[in-house]
């Protein structure tokens, strides 16, 4: 498997404790984290296989350094890369918008060609709407603090088994 890009924002608190957990499951050759915040699109396109970390805010949007980044990648080909997207929501707090993020990072990214992996079942969420849902799955991983904070290690170990097969 070619090395894994972690995009996140290193100023977050639960975003930043799940890419903590990829990292740990991972070789340290195998995955390397860069700062949404302070990334370019030059590092974006280094690696063939890219996690990206994004939690929703604002009733249903990206946090603004994920609005702020997108633009950089504007017009460039991502024909060649292999992207999954785990993301953050709160289904209880939020249930018409839930994990919304994933969803928008999602269209964009395919938008421009990106392959997306790592689709996981709805299965065991209770929301009324989510940007994040095509059929019967996620655009990604699904991951609530607030009202499943305990079943993210064994979601988390299953998704990464997923991914080491459906990466390049
Ligand atoms: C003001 C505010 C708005 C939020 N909006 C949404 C939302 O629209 N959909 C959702 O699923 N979660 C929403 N959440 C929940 C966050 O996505 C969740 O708490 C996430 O774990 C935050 O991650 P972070 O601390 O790494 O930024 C919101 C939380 C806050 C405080």
């Amino acid at each position: 498997m070619k090395k894994i890009g972690l995009f996140y924002s290193f100023n977050t608190k639960k975003t930043s404790k799940i890419a903590e957990q990829l990292q740990s499951s991972f070789e340290e050759a195998e995955i390397e984290p860069v700062n949404v915040e302070e990334a370019t699109a030059e590092q974006f396109l280094s690696y063939d296989n890219i996690i990206c970390g994004v939690p929703t805010w604002f009733d249903g949007e990206l946090p603004n350094y994920w609005d702020e980044f997108l633009p950089e990648l504007e017009d460039i080909d991502l024909g060649n890369k292999y992207i999954a997207i785990y993301g953050l929501g709160d289904q209880k707090g939020y249930p018409e918008n839930f994990l919304d993020g994933v969803g928008i990072l999602a269209e964009i990214l395919e938008q421009q060609g990106a392959r997306l992996v790592g689709f996981t079942s709805t299965e065991g969420y209770t929301f009324e709407s989510s940007r994040a849902v095509r059929g019967d799955k996620f655009l990604g991983l699904a991951i609530d603090f607030e009202n499943q904070g305990s079943m993210n290690k064994e979601r988390i170990s299953k998704w990464i088994e997923q991914l080491k097969s459906e990466f390049m």
